[in-house]
């Protein structure tokens, strides 16, 4: 696991934009594997001016999503479809088919949906697979105690993750119970891994990612086991290391 520390949001979202925008200007058809949060913003912002400025194109590349919560619509604000749409597929020319994201709205047959993505996700390779972590370990909605070997399923979400996330929601009761999310084993599929952790908020989740033990306890332990990682963490995220 190669460790980079940055300075802040700011100096994390430009690199983790160029290690993105390098492989794509390598492999103009690549497979990204992307995720949502409040991490990977500004990566995606850097990304949308590089594509904006000439740097690259999004036309030939193909991406899968972590997760999708499940029983809201696409067209809802908090839906990780829609959050792609709006973050980054909007603003890049890449071609909607050749976007994935796991299909989990109401009414829709879950288990057949996560069956389908883990054999979509089976037939192709991920170049690089984007990565926040949160703050109980969790990678993609990988809660604590999920298996390693894990394919795409629908997940229980731990109270802890439904309260990180109800502030982008009007209150706890809007939070989604349950979510689609790729499985450890997917993730750990990838070509090379590039995980994303900014804020104090996170120094604790530094601190067990880094000294602590291979465990299903904290899900993104099982990334030390993967040859090619590259963390990079802003000094807040990593005030705790001292
Ligand atoms: C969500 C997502 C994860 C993400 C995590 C951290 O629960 N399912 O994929 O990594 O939150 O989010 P943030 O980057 O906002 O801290």
């Amino acid at each position: 696991m190669k460790v980079i520390v940055v300075k802040n949001y700011d100096e994390l979202s430009e690199l983790g934009a160029s290690i993105i925008a390098k492989l794509i200007k390598e492999k103009p058809n690549c497979t990204l594997g992307l995720a949502t949060g409040s991490s990977p913003v500004g990566t995606y912002q850097n990304l949308i001016k590089a594509y904006n400025n000439g740097e690259i194109s999004f036309k030939d590349v193909h991406s899968y999503n972590l997760d999708e919560y499940c029983g809201i619509d696409r067209n809802h604000p908090q839906s990780y479809y829609y959050f792609m749409h709006d973050n980054l597929f909007n603003h890049v020319d890449i071609v909607e088919e050749n976007t994935h994201v796991p299909y989990a709205a109401p009414g829709s047959d879950l288990d057949a949906e996560a069956k389908k993505y883990t054999e979509a996700l089976n037939s192709v390779e991920i170049d690089l697979q984007l990565l926040g972590i949160g703050g109980n370990g969790h990678i993609g909605f990988n809660e604590p105690g999920t298996p390693f070997e894990q394919e795409t399923f629908v997940v229980t979400l731990a109270e802890k993750t439904r309260e990180d996330n109800k502030r982008f929601f009007n209150s706890i009761d809007e939070v989604p119970t349950h979510a689609m999310t790729m499985g450890i084993a997917n993730i750990m599929n990838a070509k090379s891994i590039l995980m994303l952790i900014s804020g104090a908020s996170k120094a604790d989740t530094v601190v067990k990612l880094l000294k602590g033990e291979i465990t299903t306890d904290f899900p993104a332990s099982i990334l030390h086991k993967h040859p090619n990682v590259t963390v990079i963490i802003d000094e807040a995220a990593y005030s705790k290391m001292n």
